[in-house]
């Protein structure tokens, strides 16, 4: 249902969208995507969680938070890097403590197009609750990633249907928007993914509560500048997490159906 206007017109959740940027490191990278994000899309709000970047991204977000007159641009400073996770669970809590109706999820150095961000934006005013950016549905499609890079993001996504169940096919992408009920919803606190098993993690207990969760396609594009924060830790975490997930979850079945006879 959309939200009523005091002159009685209806607004779209998408009209209230926050765009969260995390970075580590990304001082050549944050001005373009910010850029392109307000030349694609002037109205959304940007809010950079750094956390603590030695490079100055910090401050860089600053100076472009100062220098917009439109005032859209936010920028929280964390003084640990504590992984990406952790990162979009404070950008969620700042967001939901304003009238924000969207919130969307968007790496700093260009892989996520904000050209397309109104594919994300629309299935979200048409009814979904969380809206995923989707490399493996037909139409979306991975530019400039190396092999092993792609068939490690193939191979999680593959794995995390068959352990968890789920039918989606870009469970690992970090290129969402949710509606702020779903995060209202989902229990910030309990959530101790640190690294991009993150995504997962919030798409499965969105599941689990029961939300619309759809895909749409996007065109992921390695960045060009920069490095990735990719590592065996965060891969590691990953595999792990979604084993342990998908033992519990069949487990508690296999228990209700015993229950029951
Ligand atoms: N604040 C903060 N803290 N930001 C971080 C941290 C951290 O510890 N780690 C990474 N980031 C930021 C980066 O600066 C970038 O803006 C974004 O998170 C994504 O990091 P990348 O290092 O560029 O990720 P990637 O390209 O390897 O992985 C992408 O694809 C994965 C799935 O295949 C991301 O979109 C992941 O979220 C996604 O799971
Ligand atoms: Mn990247």
């Amino acid at each position: 249902m959309s939200a009523a206007t005091p002159t009685g017109g209806n607004v779209q959740p998408s009209a209230r969208t926050l765009v969260i940027i995390p970075t580590f490191n990304e001082r050549e990278n944050l001005p373009l995507i910010v850029g392109r994000l307000h030349r694609a899309l002037p109205g959304t709000d940007v809010l950079v969680v750094d956390d603590g970047s030695p490079d100055g991204t910090g401050a860089l977000a600053d100076e472009l938070a100062a220098a917009d007159e439109a005032g859209r641009i936010h920028v929280m400073h964390r003084t640990e890097k504590n992984g990406l996770g952790a990162a979009y669970i404070a950008g969620f809590r700042w967001g939901l403590e304003r009238d924000y109706t969207v919130l969307v999820e968007m790496d700093a150095d260009g892989s996520h197009a904000p050209e397309q961000l109104h594919r994300l934006l629309d299935r979200v005013d048409a009814g979904a609750d969380l809206v995923l950016g989707s490399r493996y549905v037909p139409g979306g499609t991975v530019v400039n990633w190396p092999k092993h890079r792609e068939w490690l993001s193939r191979g999680g996504n593959i794995y995390s249907r068959i352990a968890l169940g789920v039918k989606v096919q870009d469970i690992t992408g970090g290129y969402r928007a949710y509606r702020r009920e779903v995060l209202e919803a989902l229990d910030l606190g309990a959530v101790e993914s640190h690294g991009y098993c993150f995504q997962v993690d919030l798409a499965w207990r969105a599941i689990g509560q029961g939300f619309t969760v759809a895909e749409v396609p996007i065109t992921f594009t390695e960045r060009e500048l920069g490095e990735s924060k990719m590592s065996g830790n965060i891969v590691r975490e990953a595999l792990l997490k979604v084993t342990r997930w998908g033992v519990t979850n069949r487990i508690s079945k296999v228990k209700a159906l015993l229950g029951r006879s």
